[in-house]
């Protein structure tokens, strides 16, 4: 008889540990709103559609990328590599989601009253799977173009390629290419949730030596024409505004910067009075080749960029 009633007790012990345990889900099952429930499986459906596989191969550029001449110092390949390292992070962060849409394992768009506040997380997964984390960005240029040189022998100062502008340009770098964008990839015939690379924008970037500003940014583009163009957009780069095909040919200073970069050189910069040109390498990482054909290291286009001194802080 005692051992019929430590086992009873044992049994229901085990019962209201389940029932403990799942409490929260059947609660939140009931108190779940019908109709609420209805609105996020429609939204989740939508959201299926408007993130489906689809093939990238006709939209990629076909020209060739160029092989840096000279190859890439070993401060560089580090600086690719960190970048690299950087993209595949915020790549898999909304990869993971996009996936979990497809195959059904996880609910978006659900209100969930029965488990209280929650803490806000960072970036909220239902607008990282709609890409809609930088819905808020100011892709407008912050200011206007250098308007210099205006012939091809005009002298201008070189600049050290120091920290301060290696800060910009991987800014500019992880911006325009949007990680997030680069969406679920099972091959180039089945990527799900691409958006363009293009500038969102979330301010423009400040450097603790408080000495420059970057004033205004254009893609050159090398993938797309038999020679290099600069495609001309209002705004920041995106490949949407480059869709637009307004494009120049480079201009003299432009022309003298791009053999650095084909040798391997990363940023060149030159000043005049108190403006910097500077051209910044977009070249190829371990990612890009999920889409684009590359060796690691080459030049699949640069950043043509004016910077001006930084307005001076007012004391308060
Ligand atoms: C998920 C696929 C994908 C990945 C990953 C990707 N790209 Fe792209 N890229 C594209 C597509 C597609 C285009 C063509 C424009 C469009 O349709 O948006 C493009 C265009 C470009 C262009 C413009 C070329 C021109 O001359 O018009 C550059 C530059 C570029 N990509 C650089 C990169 C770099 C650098 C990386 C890696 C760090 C990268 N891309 C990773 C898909 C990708």
């Amino acid at each position: 008889m005692r051992i019929i009633l430590s086992l009873a007790a044992i049994l229901l012990l085990a019962f209201a540990a389940v029932g403990v345990y799942f409490a929260p889900n059947i609660i939140r099952l009931w108190s779940e709103n019908p109709s609420e429930q209805q609105a996020s499986e429609r939204k989740e459906a939508e959201a299926r559609k408007t993130l489906a596989f689809a093939s990238l191969t006709e939209r990629l550029p076909k020209g060739k990328p160029i092989t840096p001449r000279k190859g890439l110092d070993a401060e560089s390949k580090k600086r690719w590599e960190i970048l690299d390292q950087n993209l595949a992070r915020h790549q898999d962060q909304r990869a993971e989601l996009l996936k979990a849409l497809h195959e059904k394992t996880r609910k978006f768009f659900v209100e969930s009253p029965g488990e209280g506040p929650r803490r806000p997380v960072w970036p909220n997964p239902d607008e990282l799977l709609l890409d809609e984390v930088y819905k808020n960005g100011d892709p407008s240029q912050p200011g206007l173009p250098a308007d210099f040189p205006v012939s091809p022998g005009e002298t201008l100062t070189r600049v050290n390629a120091d920290d301060e502008f290696h800060f910009y340009h991987d800014i500019g770098l992880s911006d325009f290419l949007h990680p997030f964008g680069f969406g679920y990839i099972k091959d180039r015939d089945h990527v799900a949730g691409f958006s363009s690379h293009g500038f969102r924008n979330l301010g423009v970037p400040a450097h603790e030596s408080k000495r420059w500003r970057i004033n205004h940014v254009q893609l050159v583009g090398i993938l797309s024409h038999e020679q290099p163009v600069v495609y001309l957009t209002d705004k920041l780069p995106s490949m949407e505004q480059v869709r637009q095909g307004k494009t120049r040919t480079l201009d003299y200073f432009e022309e003298a910067a791009l053999p650095s970069l084909r040798d391997g050189e990363d940023l060149y910069i030159v000043s005049k009075d108190d403006t910097i040109r500077m051209l910044g390498a977009l070249r190829a990482t371990k990612i890009c080749q999920n889409c684009h054909d590359a060796e690691v290291g080459d030049l699949l286009g640069a950043f043509s960029y004016t910077l001006r001194p930084a307005p001076k802080e007012t004391k308060q």
